[in-house]
C-alpha cells in the first residue's frame, strides 16, 4: 500500500514513460554520440530533462534508450522524499557497472540531489564524473568536454535569473498531444517539511512571451493541451526589465488561452494562500482553460498547518474551496496530503480525514512524512511519529480518498464530457483514452475517422475510482 508513495508520485524512468515515442533510437547510430537520461520525481524534473535534451542536442548528442550503448549516462534526481534518493543510489550502482564495461562513458548526476551529495559521489566514492544542479544545465557541454579529458566536475550554483526561457525543450515523453511548459523555477515558500527551496533556489518567473511562443509552436505541431508548471503558479509575477510592465498568473493564463480555442490550458501547482478569485474568474471566462485545480492541503488541521509553515489554516482552505465551487461550479479539485508530520496527534489526523471528505477531492497524492536534511522541520521539530503510525494513517487516508474518488466518478455516470483523445487506452488498442476538463481519464471504444488530438463528446456509462468509461455520442 505504501508504494503509493511510488506509483502516485510516478517515480518512473523515462524509458518506461516513453512507450510510443518516436524520438528515441532503440540502437545507437554508429558515428554519433548518444546520451541516455533517466528522470525521477515531479513533473518539473521531467520538464528539466527536456531542456537538458535540447542543450545536449545543440552540442551534437542524440538521445538513446539504451544506457549500455550510450556515451553519456545522466540521471535527473529528486530529493523530495528519502525513498526517491534511495532509488537513485541503486541506479547509480547499475551505471557504475556499465561504465566498467565501457570505460569512455561519462556518468552524470543532475537535479535536486546534486548539491547535497556532490562531495560524497564525486570525490569520496568516485561514483560519477559530473554533478550538475538545476540552474547549471547550460554548462553541460563544457563540463562534458572536461570530463572527457578525465576531470571530475561540479556546478551546483543556484541562480536568481535562470529560467531557460530561450531553450526550446526536446519532447522526450511525448504522446504528441499534451505537453508541459515550465513557467517559473524555484520556490520562496519555505514549507517546513520541504527541501525544494534549498535544492531549486529562489523563485523566478519566465518571460511570458517565450511561454506563449513555446505554446504556439506546440499547437502548430499538433499538440492540443499544455500544462503550465511551477512550484507555486499563483505567485507567477514577471516584470518587464525596461518598461516595468507586470504580468501575473491570471494575465499569463489569458495570454496562453488566447492562442487558440482548440488548445487546452492546464496548470500545476496552486497554493491555497495565493490562489486568487481573479484566477478563478479568468478560468471561468475561457472554455479552453480546464476546470481542474491541484490545490494541496497537506493537512486538514490548523495546528499541523502552522507547524508546516503553510501560512493558511483549515478555515482559509475551506473558503478557497467554497470560492472554487461558487465561481467554477463543477470544477474538480485534487490535493497532496502528508500523514504523520512532526507531533501529529490522532485528533489532528482525523481532521485530515474529515477534510478529504468535506473537500470532495477528485484524487490526491498521498505520502507519509519523510524528514529531509536541512529543512525547517528537521531543525525545529523531532520526527517523532513512529513509522508504523505514519503508514497506518497513510493507509486510512488512501482508503478514504479511494472511496471519495469512486463516489466523485460515479456522480459522472450519465453525463457527457468533451474529451481530448490522447491515444490508445493502456489496456486495449480497441479503445481510446483521453481526459475531460476535470482531468479525469476517460476510456471509450474507438470509432472510424477519429484520431489522437481530436475532441469528442463522450457519455459516461461506468466508473472506477481512477477512470470513467464511456461511449462516443
Ligand atoms: N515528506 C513527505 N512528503 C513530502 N512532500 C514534500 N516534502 C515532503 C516530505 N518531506 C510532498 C508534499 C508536496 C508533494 C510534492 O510532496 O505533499 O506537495
Ligand atoms: Fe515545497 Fe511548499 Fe514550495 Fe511546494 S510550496 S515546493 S511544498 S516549499
Amino acid at each position: 500500500m505504501y508504494d503509493n508513495n511510488l506509483t502516485i508520485e510516478g517515480v518512473k524512468t523515462i524509458d518506461e514513460a516513453l512507450q510510443g515515442s518516436v524520438f528515441f533510437k532503440e540502437s545507437p547510430t554508429p558515428g554519433l554520440r548518444h546520451f541516455y537520461i533517466e528522470s525521477y520525481g515531479c513533473q518539473m524534473n521531467f520538464s528539466d530533462s527536456e531542456i537538458v535534451a535540447s542543450i545536449l542536442g545543440e552540442a551534437g548528442f542524440t538521445p538513446s534508450r539504451n544506457p549500455e550503448e550510450s556515451d553519456l549516462i545522466l540521471i535527473n534526481t529528486c530529493s523530495i522524499r528519502e525513498k526517491a534518493e534511495e532509488t537513485v543510489r541503486k541506479r547509480l550502482r547499475v551505471f557504475e557497472a556499465i561504465k566498467r564495461q565501457r570505460p569512455g562513458a561519462i556518468v552524470g548526476v543532475l537535479g535536486c540531489m546534486a548539491e547535497r551529495l556532490k562531495k560524497k559521489w564525486l570525490e569520496e566514492e568516485k561514483l560519477v564524473d559530473l554533478v550538475v544542479g538545476p540552474d547549471a544545465y547550460r554548462d553541460l557541454p563544457k563540463l562534458i568536454g572536461a570530463a572527457e579529458d578525465g576531470q571530475r566536475l561540479v556546478n551546483v550554483l543556484l541562480s536568481r535569473e535562470e529560467t531557460y526561457a530561450d531553450i526550446s525543450p526536446v519532447r522526450l515523453e511525448s504522446n504528441g498531444i499534451t505537453a508541459f511548459i515550465s513557467i517559473m523555477r524555484g520556490c520562496d515558500n519555505m514549507c517546513s517539511f520541504c527541501v525544494v527551496p534549498f535544492t531549486r533556489g529562489r523563485e523566478r518567473s519566465r518571460n511570458p512571451f517565450s511561454i506563449v511562443s513555446e505554446a504556439c509552436g506546440l499547437f502548430e505541431r499538433g499538440y492540443r493541451e499544455v500544462t503550465l508548471l511551477g512550484q507555486n503558479v499563483d505567485s507567477y509575477n514577471w516584470e518587464h526589465p525596461e518598461t516595468g510592465e507586470r504580468v501575473d498568473f491570471a494575465g499569463l493564463l489569458e495570454m496562453v488561452a488566447a492562442i487558440h480555442p482548440a488548445l487546452r490550458v492546464r496548470f500545476s501547482t496552486s497554493h491555497p494562500k495565493d490562489m486568487t478569485d481573479k484566477v478563478l474568474h479568468t478560468m471561468a471566462r475561457h472554455a479552453n482553460i480546464c476546470k481542474y485545480i491541484h490545490l494541496p492541503v497537506q493537512s486538514g488541521n490548523s495546528n499541523v498547518l502552522e507547524r508546516m509553515n503553510r501560512t493558511y489554516d483549515r478555515d482559509w482552505y475551506k473558503q478557497r474551496i467554497e470560492a472554487i465551487r461558487r465561481i467554477l461550479p463543477g470544477a474538480a479539485v485534487s490535493s497532496d496530503i502528508i500523514t504523520g508530520f512532526c507531533a501529529e496527534t490522532e485528533e489532528e489526523h482525523q481532521d485530515t480525514l474529515s477534510m478529504v471528505e468535506w473537500a470532495n477531492f477528485s484524487m490526491s497524492y498521498m505520502f507519509f512524512y519523510s524528514e529531509r536534511p536541512g529543512t525547517l522541520a528537521a531543525r525545529k521539530y523531532p520526527d517523532d511519529v513512529p513509522e508504523s503510525v505514519k503508514k497506518r494513517r497513510l493507509n486510512e487516508v488512501i482508503r478514504l480518498q479511494t472511496a471519495v474518488s469512486l463516489q466523485h466518478n460515479q456522480a459522472d455516470i450519465g453525463k457527457t464530457f468533451e474529451v481530448l483523445i490522447e491515444g490508445n487506452s493502456r489496456k486495449s488498442d480497441q479503445d481510446f483514452c483521453g481526459r475531460n476538463t476535470q482531468n479525469k481519464m476517460v476510456v471509450f471504444p474507438k470509432k472510424d475517422g477519429l484520431k489522437p488530438g481530436d475532441y469528442v463528446q463522450v457519455q459516461v456509462c461506468a466508473a472506477t475510482s481512477a477512470t470513467l468509461l464511456g461511449e462516443i455520442l
